[in-house]
């Protein structure tokens, strides 16, 4: 068993305004990397500026950071970065900032390298220091080594690797609660996954099934009241960001595995928010445990206070179906994408081509 996690993680209310000092120890120069609007609407983009402003840190925000982001945008980020003098990264917002400020971090101290050459990871330079400050209860990046980027060529692929860990996370759940009832259900169901994946895959280890399992336990009560078409409460809101940190660290050692795999596919061709993406596949992958662990499955969720037929119910309960459908021709033809794919043989008992056009013909073609 190997068990590594180097992140400083400090979760709270209040928690940006109370470690400002702990911002400054960083640099006196940094850059802010956003998405759209929601790290200004949830507070925590104030809460930066403010905290950052008390220890006489210069500071410029980069907010072109778009959902799925681009290794072009981490590109952009970085001439920023390294043009401005930063001498760290802060990333605010959901996975896609978290992941985009991670990869930013890597083009600031290695100007020579463009998307391409990023894209190959043949950087020699270490990463500026990255602090990230989550705003969803969902990625789990704030404690991950992974940075999902979309290639050159529009698909999404991970880069992994210790460069990829922060120095500093800091969650304040107030900046959740701000969050509209679809995206708290999609990024819900993403932390859900990443529990359910990483306890299902072949690389699961005692540490890993300890947070995954914990993971679950938290997340659904939060996720039940979403089901039900409410927004959770304050508490609750804590509570489902909190499970999903324990879902980043469980992934932290395992990785995921098949749903997200084909979640990226969803998002990419039919533009699917990652979550839901993700979710579309987890019934398959509980009933491909059932069918390959048995009783085995039943005991690991009777320790999250769950089995396989109420977490499917409460996975379909949160998760629009699809509005497309497919020929079975175009089922069967999108099979040999995930040929060889890693995520399918480190699912538990492993996913055949034959499996996956099952799974595919049965949820997309009518
Ligand atoms: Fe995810």
């Amino acid at each position: 068993m190997e068990f590594y996690l180097p992140v400083r993680l400090l979760t709270g209310r209040g928690v940006v305004a109370q470690n400002a000092a702990r911002l400054a120890s960083f640099g006196r120069r940094c850059l802010i990397v956003t998405g759209g609007s929601g790290a200004k609407r949830c507070g925590a983009l104030d809460d930066v500026a403010a905290a950052l402003g008390s220890q006489g840190v210069q500071y410029r925000i980069f907010d072109g950071v778009r959902p799925n982001p681009s290794v072009f945008s981490c590109v952009e980020g970085g001439r920023l970065a390294l043009d401005f003098g930063a001498e760290f990264i802060i990333g605010i917002g959901g996975g896609s900032a978290l992941d985009a400020a991670k990869l930013i971090a890597v083009s600031a101290a290695n100007p020579s390298l463009d998307a391409q050459g990023l894209y190959r990871k043949n950087w020699s330079n270490a990463p500026l220091p990255v602090v990230l400050v989550g705003t969803t209860a969902g990625t789990g990046s704030e404690v991950t080594p992974v940075a999902v980027i979309t290639d050159p060529s529009g698909r999404k692929n991970s880069f992994h690797g210790e460069d990829f860990y922060a120095a500093l996370s800091l969650g304040d759940p107030r900046y959740t609660e701000s969050l509209p009832l679809s995206v708290t259900a999609s990024t819900g169901v993403d932390a859900l996954a990443h529990c359910l994946e990483s306890l299902l895959s072949n690389t699961a280890t005692d540490v890993s099934r300890a947070f995954a399992l914990q993971g679950i336990a938290q997340l659904l009560a939060p996720l039940r009241t979403v089901a039900g078409g409410s927004l959770p409460s304050v508490q609750e809101r804590e509570v489902l960001y909190h499970g999903s940190i324990l879902g980043g660290m469980a992934i932290s050692v395992t990785g995921t595995v098949f749903p997200h795999k084909l979640g990226y596919w969803l998002t990419e061709e039919h533009g699917l928010p990652h979550g839901f993406a993700c979710a579309v596949f987890l019934p398959a992958l509980l009933r491909h445990a059932d069918a390959s662990m048995g009783a085995e499955l039943r005991a690991l969720l009777s320790r999250s206070g769950t089995d396989p037929e109420s977490l499917t119910a409460l996975i379909q309960a949160l998760t629009p179906r699809p509005d497309f459908t497919l020929t079975e021709a175009e089922a069967d033809a999108l099979v040999p994408r995930w040929e060889n794919n890693a995520a399918l043989s480190k699912t538990v008992g492993g996913v055949s081509p034959d499996e996956l056009r099952g799974i595919l013909r049965e949820l997309f073609v009518l």
